[in-house]
């Protein structure tokens, strides 16, 4: 077989001819939208477009209620808040996902407990949940990551015995369903990021969903400088300003987002259904055939999922397999090969770079809250495993391409195969 690209040779794919498709996607409905937008001189503030936009998604995700925000990252914050979370508590989360999720709850003054995964769907793990419920705990934040969810089953069923509150983080699951329920409408709060890379954009964004009307109140609220809901979309015919009670006022900030932002999520919306079709239907033909390759171990499809959405395609790799290759110059000839990034999965919570919890003054509440919040207490050995010895992640614009192009990747990965040799030659004794 031909020579490998990152030994010189040709690589398999010419991105010159055959770009891989991009992401965002748009075209001129986007463009008179915001020109629509711009000339209506309602650029923010419970504008027509927000509205539609919450109607939509609440809508899609089956809930009563959904809120649009600043990003997902605020929506976590929020969420915490509205349930009553702060000082004092322990929120449990998985010790893999982006930095957010723990940060959103330092940002309240709670404490993260940083918990392992399961090795073949890198989500939270119950029974590391189980393990580390203390007397302070009060919620739970299970991430649907990368392209599984979370075993919701087993995570509300530990929240009820132990009575706890359950945030969903969906910041890359829009549209995944868990026994035929959406994600984001199982938990008491879905969170959601429309931050550029995700399967739902508007550059930046984010929302929330829930069911419960006490909590969607509140989180209006937080959401408008502690300002009380003007508009209740579910129950439009009641008329505004009902919700005004000064007894119930709260300090909060401004998490808004603007007109701008709502009309293009309302376009991507119409969008995201067939988007995430094309994504599942190229990840079940390409686990298929990769799951044919010795040392490559796509990850689990829980019999319970119904829907699958991806942010970014994943799978494992055990470099024994590979004649001891490390899995980061298996990604880096991936990527030579491809014409595209691929990446290790989130680096482990508990030594990553951009959670660095001690560096910040706010969070030098008291000696012991310092220590509670030192993510190097925790030991997460899965996390750390998937992380610098099993994960290959690209983003979930590749899984809009062709059959061929799922071929291609195939195509790749056995030509490293066939290759190894070549790279792992001066390695050997
Ligand atoms: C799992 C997860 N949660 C939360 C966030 C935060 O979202 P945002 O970037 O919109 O603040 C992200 C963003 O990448 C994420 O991946």
């Amino acid at each position: 077989m031909s020579k490998l690209a990152i030994k010189g040779g040709t690589p398999l794919r010419d991105i010159k001819k055959h770009p891989w498709p991009c992401w965002p996607v748009w075209n001129g409905g986007e463009k008179k939208v915001l020109a629509e937008v711009l000339d209506s001189a309602v650029w923010s503030y419970n504008g027509p477009k927000e509205l539609e936009f919450v109607k939509a998604w609440a809508k899609f995700c089956g809930t009563r209620y959904a809120l649009a925000a600043a990003n997902g990252t605020v929506t976590l914050q929020m969420a915490l808040e509205a349930l009553d979370v702060g000082f004092g508590d322990e929120v449990i989360v998985p010790g893999l996902t982006w930095q957010a999720t723990a940060a959103a709850i330092l940002d309240v003054n709670a404490v993260p407990v940083l918990v392992d995964v399961e090795e073949d769907s890198w989500c939270v793990d119950p029974k590391a949940i189980e393990s580390a419920i203390t007397a302070r705990t009060r919620a739970i934040i299970p991430v649907h990551l990368y392209g599984c969810i979370a075993d919701m089953d087993a995570v509300m069923q530990i929240a009820r015995i132990n009575d706890l509150k359950v945030i969903e983080d969906c910041a890359h699951q829009h549209g995944s369903e868990w026994q035929g329920k959406k994600v984001g409408s199982i938990g008491d709060i879905g969170s959601f990021s429309m931050q550029l890379s995700k399967i739902l954009t508007a550059g930046e964004g984010g929302a929330l969903t829930t069911s419960d009307e006490n909590l969607w109140t509140k989180l209006d609220a937080l959401r408008n400088c502690g300002r009380r809901p003007e508009i209740n979309p579910a129950v439009e015919d009641k008329g505004s300003g009902q919700y005004a009670d000064e007894g119930d006022l709260i300090q909060s900030g401004n998490y808004r987002l603007t007109e701008f932002q709502a009309a293009i999520l309302l376009k991507g919306l119409k969008r995201l259904p067939r988007q995430n079709r094309i994504r599942s239907q190229n990840a079940v033909y390409l686990n298929d055939l990769l799951q044919k390759i010795p040392g490559i171990l796509p990850m689990k499809r829980d019999s319970r999922v119904t829907e699958q959405a991806y942010f970014n395609f994943t799978f494992r790799y055990r470099e024994e397999e590979f004649n001891d290759l490390p899995v980061m110059q298996f990604r880096e000839a991936l990527s030579k090969e491809l014409g595209l990034p691929v990446e290790p999965c989130y680096q482990p919570l508990n030594d990553c770079s951009l959670y660095r919890p001690l560096t910040k003054k706010r969070y030098r509440i008291s000696e012991d809250h310092r220590k509670e919040i030192d993510p190097a207490r925790h030991r997460l050995p899965l996390c750390e495993k998937v992380y610098s010895r099993q994960s290959v992640a690209f983003h979930h614009s590749v899984l809009m391409g062709t059959r061929a192009d799922m071929d291609q990747i195939v195509d790749a990965i056995v030509k490293i195969r066939t290759n190894l040799d070549d790279l792992t030659a001066k390695r050997k004794p």
